[in-house]
């Protein structure tokens, strides 16, 4: 029996500018998917459990860690990246059992957090010495196959190698310190292919303007990097409402995710907010104040989010 764990992730800056070419930087979190590999002779079977990552299907502690999930729908979703998994490495006459924390559909990162487990799982269970690399490299090029083509290697970076990466020709990890950050989720489901579609086509209408939108944002990529070094909070905190108005900017901000942003900035309980990954929905991140992480939980369920606290900088693809 072989086990492995991966992190899901949030885009800190400079998403839909990497899709063009500027730097983006993202972290990795503390939800995982787990994957579970057993010999069961004659036959493949892959099992989905506790997957029960509807954005409506998980609560929250006092603390605003998850605790619990729901049941799926998305079940089939996962399956078909298991399975691509499974076909790619050949793999016969085993139950695979998938498990995670990581709610779907929100720019949370949980397809490559399955793949990434899995492809580890399994090669270690097979006796493959596949490096991180390699892992990372196979996962996004399986992730893009299933989902068409599509895709930044964010995701599946963040996956296999955990911390903090930056998008800029090439992924870059970066030896950075950890910090809680609160996520809002709206309840719209985000759909990451029709928003870089309708961003791109603002793109080739109005270059003039969104070039240069894309590179103010791709800047603010390159100088979160120091603050968050130096933790200068309140600096990566006005970054990130700067970084959310260029988001706004290229529309594919919400009424939903713009409530929750102003609630978590709302009687100065956080230093900045921000959606995360390709909007339209899906989820935000707030930098809390000192010891606001439960004020702006509480603001932003009231503002009719679903809020959790994730640290950043967690472990990447670990074999347990
Ligand atoms: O919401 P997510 O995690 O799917 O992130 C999408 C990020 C984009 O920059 C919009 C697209 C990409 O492939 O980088």
């Amino acid at each position: 029996m072989t086990a492995a764990s991966a992190p899901g992730k949030v885009i800190l800056f400079g998403e839909h500018a990497v899709v063009s070419g500027a730097p983006a930087l993202g972290t990795a979190i503390d939800l995982r998917a787990r994957v579970l590999v057993e010999d069961l002779p004659g036959k493949t079977e892959i099992s989905i459990h506790g997957l029960g990552l509807r954005l409506s299907g998980f609560s929250v502690d006092s603390d605003g860690r998850v605790v619990s999930l729901g049941s799926s729908d998305e079940a089939a979703a996962a399956a078909r990246y298991v399975s691509a998994v499974v076909k790619a490495l050949d793999v016969r006459d085993v139950r695979i059992t998938v498990s995670s924390e990581i709610p779907v559909a929100s720019g949370l990162g949980s397809s490559a957090a399955i793949v990434v487990a899995t492809l580890a799982a399994l090669s270690h269970h097979m006796g493959i010495d596949m490096e991180v690399k390699s892992i990372a490299a196979e996962a996004h090029r399986i992730e893009k196959t299933v989902q068409g083509g599509l895709g930044s290697p964010m995701d599946t970076a963040l996956a296999a190698y955990g911390g903090y990466i930056q998008i800029s020709d090439g992924v870059t990890p970066l030896d950075l310190p950890q910090m809680d950050l609160v996520v809002g989720c709206t309840s719209v489901p985000h759909d990451t292919r029709a928003e870089v579609a309708r961003v791109q086509e603002l793109r080739s209408r109005y270059p003039e303007i969104v070039d240069p939108i894309f590179k103010a944002m791709g800047v603010i990529s390159r100088k979160a990097v120091p603050c968050i070094k130096d933790l200068d909070l309140k600096e990566l905190g006005r970054l990130m409402n700067i970084n959310h108005g260029l988001l706004e900017a290229i529309g594919v901000g919400t009424r939903e995710l713009s409530e929750l942003v102003y609630a978590a900035r709302g009687a100065g309980m956080a230093l900045g907010a921000k959606l995360t990954g390709a909007g339209g929905g899906g989820c935000m991140i707030a930098l809390p104040k000192e010891g606001m992480c439960s004020r702006a939980i509480t603001a932003i369920t009231q503002a009719r989010g679903r809020a959790f606290v994730v640290r950043t900088g967690c472990n990447g693809v670990t074999v347990e």
